[in-house]
C-alpha cells in the first residue's frame, strides 16, 4: 500500500469542455484550424467522429495536434450513421444544439449511462427554436434531432444552471437568423463565449441584479462569420484536481501541474480546498485562447471540514467525488448541499459516492441533495472495491482514496477513466503512487 510521498511536476490532458467546443466551433468556421493539447480521451474523441460523419475535415497530427477543415456555418451535412457519443452528455448535449438548426435529420446513441440522462433540458429550448426531437419516455437516448427547415431565433432562461444547455442553444442560434439570448441567473462554465469570441464571434454579456444577484444574458447574431483559428486547449482543472488531492493527503508530499485552465467559473474546488486548509499556491499565470492559465501546487496539508456554500455548485460541479474523499481525511464534518444535479450526472453520483465511503469505513450522511461527510482526521480504513457506475470521476476519486487510506481501495471497472484522463495511472504512478491490477 502506497504510504510514501507523492512528488513531481507534471502536466494533465486537455480541457474537456474545451476540447469539445473547439471542435464543434472549427468545424463550422471557415477553413482550416489547427487545435493543440486537445483532450484525447474517448469522449472528445467521439465528437470528433460525428462531426468529420457530418462533412468536417479532421486530421490527427499526433500528440493533442488536429487540423479541422471547417464547412462554414449552416454547412454540416447529414450522416450516414448514427451519431454515437459514448458516455459524453457534453458531446450529445452541444451536438443537438449545433444540429437543431441544420435542416435534415441526425440519429443521436450513447452507452448505458447517456442514455439514462435527462435530455429535455436541452429537446425543449430546442423545439422552440424550430427543431424536432423524437425520443423515448423522459427525453433520453437513443433520439433523432430533426433540424428546423426555419430556424427561429430565442430568448431562453435556464432553468438549470447549465452551461451544456446554455451552450446548446447558443450553437443553435448560429444558424438562426437575428438574435438568440441565454438568460442564466446563476453563471455557468463560459468557455463557449470565451471560444466563440476566439473564433471572431460578437457575443453582447449583459448583466442585471436580480434577486440580490446579477443574472447574466448572453446574445450572439445568427448566421455570423467564423473564421478558422489556432487553439491551445488548457490542461483540465478538473483532472488536475486527482494527482493534487492526491499530494495533500499524502505524507511529505508536494505535487505541481503546469499549465492548467484557470477559469474562476471551475475553480471552486480550490478555493474550497484552502478554506478546509489545504496549502495550494498559483504561479506562472498566463493565457491561451482567451482563457486563464496556471501552474498549481499542493502540498500535504491537515485539512478540516467546512460548510459548502452551495451558490458555489456551479463552479465545481464536477469536484464534488474528489471534494467527498478530501472529506474523508479531514478533521470534522463537510456539509456540501445545493447537489441535485450530481444524481443525473455520468452516475448518480451522490448515492456512488455515499456508498462508496461506506465502504470504505468513512461515516457518511446522504440526503436529497447533498452529503455530510464526517472526517476523523486520521487516514480511513479503504480496504474495499468500489462500484463505479460507469462513472470515470467516481474511479479516480476513490483510487485517490486509496493511495493514503490505512488498506488499498479498487474499483470494480477503470475502463471510463479513459473517457477524460486517458494514461490516468501511470501519471499518478510517475508521481509516486502504486496503482495498478489487484495482485
Ligand atoms: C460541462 C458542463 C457541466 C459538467 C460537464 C461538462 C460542459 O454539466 O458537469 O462535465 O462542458 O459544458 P452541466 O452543464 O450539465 O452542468
Amino acid at each position: 500500500m502506497p504510504k510514501g510521498s507523492l512528488r513531481g511536476r507534471i502536466t494533465v490532458p486537455g480541457d474537456k469542455s474545451i476540447s469539445h467546443r473547439a471542435l464543434m466551433i472549427a468545424a463550422v468556421a471557415v477553413g482550416q484550424s489547427r487545435i493543440s493539447g486537445l483532450l484525447e480521451g474517448v469522449d472528445v474523441l467521439r465528437t470528433a467522429a460525428a462531426l468529420e460523419a457530418l462533412g468536417a475535415g479532421i486530421s490527427r497530427g499526433g500528440n493533442g495536434r488536429y487540423q479541422v477543415d471547417g464547412v462554414g456555418v449552416g454547412g454540416l451535412t447529414e450522416a450516414g450513421q448514427v451519431l454515437d457519443l459514448g458516455n459524453s452528455g457534453t458531446g450529445a448535449r452541444l451536438l443537438m444544439g449545433l444540429l437543431a438548426t441544420h435542416p435534415f435529420t441526425s440519429f443521436f446513441t450513447g452507452d448505458e449511462s447517456l442514455c439514462r440522462r435527462p435530455m429535455a433540458r436541452v429537446a425543449q429550448p430546442l423545439s422552440r427554436m424550430g427543431a424536432q426531437i423524437l425520443a423515448r419516455s423522459n427525453f433520453r437516448l437513443p433520439l433523432a434531432v430533426i433540424g428546423a427547415p426555419v430556424p427561429i431565433p430565442v430568448i431562453e432562461r435556464l432553468a438549470v444552471p447549465s452551461a451544456q444547455v446554455k451552450s446548446a442553444i447558443l450553437f443553435a442560434g448560429l444558424n438562426a437568423p437575428g438574435e438568440t439570448t441565454v438568460i442564466e441567473p446563476e453563471p455557468t462554465r463560459d468557455h463557449t463565449e470565451i471560444l466563440l469570441r476566439h473564433f471572431g464571434v460578437a457575443i453582447r454579456i449583459e448583466e442585471s441584479p436580480e434577486d440580490g444577484r446579477f443574472a447574466r444574458a448572453i446574445t450572439l447574431k445568427g448566421y455570423p462569420e467564423i473564421t478558422a483559428r489556432d487553439v491551445v486547449v488548457p490542461g483540465d482543472p478538473s483532472s488536475a484536481a486527482f494527482p493534487l488531492v492526491a499530494a495533500i493527503l499524502a505524507q511529505d508530499s508536494e505535487v505541481t501541474v503546469t499549465n492548467v485552465g484557470a477559469n474562476p467559473l471551475r475553480f471552486g474546488l480550490y478555493e474550497t480546498l484552502r478554506e478546509m486548509g489545504a496549502e495550494i499556491s498559483f504561479a506562472n499565470e498566463g493565457e491561451a485562447a482567451g482563457e486563464k492559465v496556471v501552474d498549481i501546487t499542493a502540498k500535504s496539508s491537515r485539512l478540516k471540514g467546512v460548510v459548502v456554500p452551495s451558490e458555489r455548485a456551479p463552479r465545481m460541479i464536477d469536484e464534488y467525488p474528489i471534494l467527498a474523499v478530501a472529506a474523508a481525511f479531514a478533521t470534522g464534518s463537510t456539509v456540501m448541499q445545493g447537489l441535485s444535479e450530481l444524481r443525473i450526472k455520468e452516475s448518480d453520483r451522490l448515492t456512488a459516492i455515499a456508498k462508496g465511503l461506506t465502504a470504505c469505513g468513512v461515516a457518511i450522511e446522504e440526503t436529497e441533495d447533498g452529503l455530510i461527510v464526517h472526517g476523523t482526521g486520521r487516514p480511513p480504513a479503504g480496504g474495499a472495491t468500489v462500484k463505479t457506475h460507469l462513472d470515470h470521476r467516481i474511479g479516480m476519486s476513490f483510487l485517490v482514496l486509496g493511495t493514503a487510506a490505512k488498506n488499498p481501495v479498487g474499483v470494480d471497472d477503470a475502463g471510463l477513466i479513459e473517457t477524460s484522463f486517458p494514461g490516468f495511472a501511470e501519471l499518478m504512478n510517475g508521481i509516486g503512487a502504486e496503482l495498478g491490477a489487484p495482485a
